[in-house]
């Protein structure tokens, strides 16, 4: 079969796709497969037809490839593509939707305030009394626009600068304490990572950059949690309906956590998460990426 590699794409997350499709496209050449790269621009369906792919390997991150809007032209087009379909997309790209859907399946999240462009902004610092916070473009990866706000002037200037990446942002209550993440695949977490990140903010330098991050595997929690996390994890994809690969981030303080997001198209570049938990759970590379091919479906 022929396979296309979608990457690259149109969002702020460009750059990050480009290695992860790269990486990808490595392995299945590795393998033997016929396969594509494919920069899944405007002409997105064009290219589709012009190669003939027959099946869509979704590398892409951010909005036009992780939010839905991708895996609509596909189901449109009828060819079978890797990782959620398109509600858990788009649900998952909107950190309010995923937090709302997670309240309502009573799985814990930071308390939150939200903002839409054009809304009275002295409402909302009225509202946002304890510090600190965190201002986040609704739909957005990687870090891109997130301040974290330790007085009213840092959360204008905060909100200024998510508005230069989305109209729908995020004020998030911020959780002092461990940075984690859970990767699942196909209903399954594998072993949690603890971020820990130089100079304290696991920010897109932090997250592109190696050498920059400490990253424990797995995580020094103790059993009853780690278990109780790795549920949690599992559970917040179900609820989304989310397939495939996808991992789940979260913030833990004392014995609390809280689910801050679900990420549909998990980084594989070098330093990404996801195969750094494959590879612990004894799943090379490789192997990571035919288990993703493989769940490929319409
Ligand atoms: N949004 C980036 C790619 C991630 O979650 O890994
Ligand atoms: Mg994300």
């Amino acid at each position: 079969k022929q396979i296309g590699v979608l990457m690259g794409g149109l969002s702020g997350e460009r750059e990050v796709s480009l290695r992860t499709g790269q990486a990808v496209l490595n392995a299945l050449q590795q393998k033997g497969y016929r396969c594509t790269a494919i920069d899944a621009g405007r002409d997105l369906a064009m290219q589709l037809r012009q190669t003939g792919t027959e099946v869509a390997f979704i590398a892409l991150h951010g909005r036009f490839g992780e939010d839905g809007t991708v895996q609509g032209l596909l189901e449109l087009m009828g060819i079978p593509y890797t990782g959620s379909g398109v509600l858990a997309s788009s649900l998952a790209m909107d950190k309010i939707a995923t937090k709302k859907m997670l309240l309502y399946h009573e799985l814990p999240t930071p308390g939150f305030e939200t903002f839409r462009r054009g809304e009275d902004m002295e409402a909302l610092l009225v509202r946002c009394r304890h510090f600190p916070l965190v201002v986040k473009p609704a739909r957005e990866g990687s870090t891109l626009g997130i301040t974290i706000a330790g007085n009213e002037d840092e959360l204008r200037r905060g909100l200024a600068e998510a508005l230069r990446f989305d109209d729908q942002l995020l004020v998030e209550e911020y959780i002092a304490g461990r940075e984690l993440t859970v990767a699942v695949l196909d209903g399954t977490a594998l072993p949690i990572i603890q971020i820990e990140a130089e100079g304290g903010f696991y920010d897109f330098g932090a997250k592109y950059t190696s050498g920059q991050t400490r990253y424990l595997l797995p995580a020094p929690l103790e059993p009853v949690l780690y278990h109780r996390m790795q549920e949690a994890a599992v559970a917040a994809c179900a609820v989304l309906g989310c397939s495939g690969a996808a991992r789940v981030d979260f913030r833990a303080k004392e014995r609390e956590f809280y689910c801050l997001e679900v990420n549909t198209i998990p980084g594989m570049t070098e330093t990404s998460l996801l195969p750094k938990a494959a590879q612990a759970a004894g799943m090379d590379f490789g192997e990571l990426v035919m288990r993703i091919l493989e769940g490929a479906a319409l």
